[in-house]
């Protein structure tokens, strides 16, 4: 099943969710719903906030090119354990902010520990796109958007369009 997105502002993409005490069926049916919304979207990540569910879940998929295979990641309770010193700078976007995008700095290579779709833990080290990604999404786990990052005024700018587009999309 496809789930809808919410879009900022909304206070539930405000709000720390809570860690994963066990896997239930439910999360894991959660979790190949957000695939799928993630999928479609199209996006190369999606925190299970976005989606109106408190808990600390994520999936990425950050393979870009047509025809290269899949890599499909569920993350429960992901954590950064250590970033690197160097320095990466990506024009990043969110399915919760439409066709918004500004650069964002952060560590270039992170290690990430998580516990996978079937209770196992997990641990990898990412860089390039999928360090960026996993930190946007742990982010958002965090109650923090990529528009944090930015200048005040950016971030107004930001948050003012999307507050006129989501008056028009109710409006329709
Ligand atoms: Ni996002």
């Amino acid at each position: 099943m496809k789930r809808s997105i919410l879009l900022h502002p909304d206070p539930r993409l405000k709000k720390v969710a809570k860690p994963v005490a066990d896997l239930s069926d439910d999360l894991r049916l959660l979790a190949g719903d957000m695939l799928r919304t993630m999928y479609e979207a199209p996006g190369i990540g999606l925190a299970a906030p976005q989606v109106g569910v408190l808990d600390r879940l994520i999936v990425l998929d950050c393979v870009k090119e047509e025809g290269d295979k899949p890599r499909p990641l569920v993350m429960f309770n992901p954590q950064i354990v250590a970033g690197s010193d160097e320095l990466n700078t990506y024009e990043e976007g969110c399915l919760s902010l439409p066709d918004l995008y500004a650069d964002v700095t952060r560590p270039k290579v992170v290690d990430v520990e998580w516990v996978d779709r079937d209770g196992n833990p997990q641990s990898e080290t990412f860089d390039g796109l999928w360090a960026t990604c996993v930190q946007h999404e742990i982010d958002h786990l965090d109650g923090k958007l990529f528009i944090d990052y930015l200048k005040p005024l950016k971030r107004q700018m930001m948050t003012r369009k999307m507050v006129k587009l989501k008056r028009e999309l109710a409006r329709a």
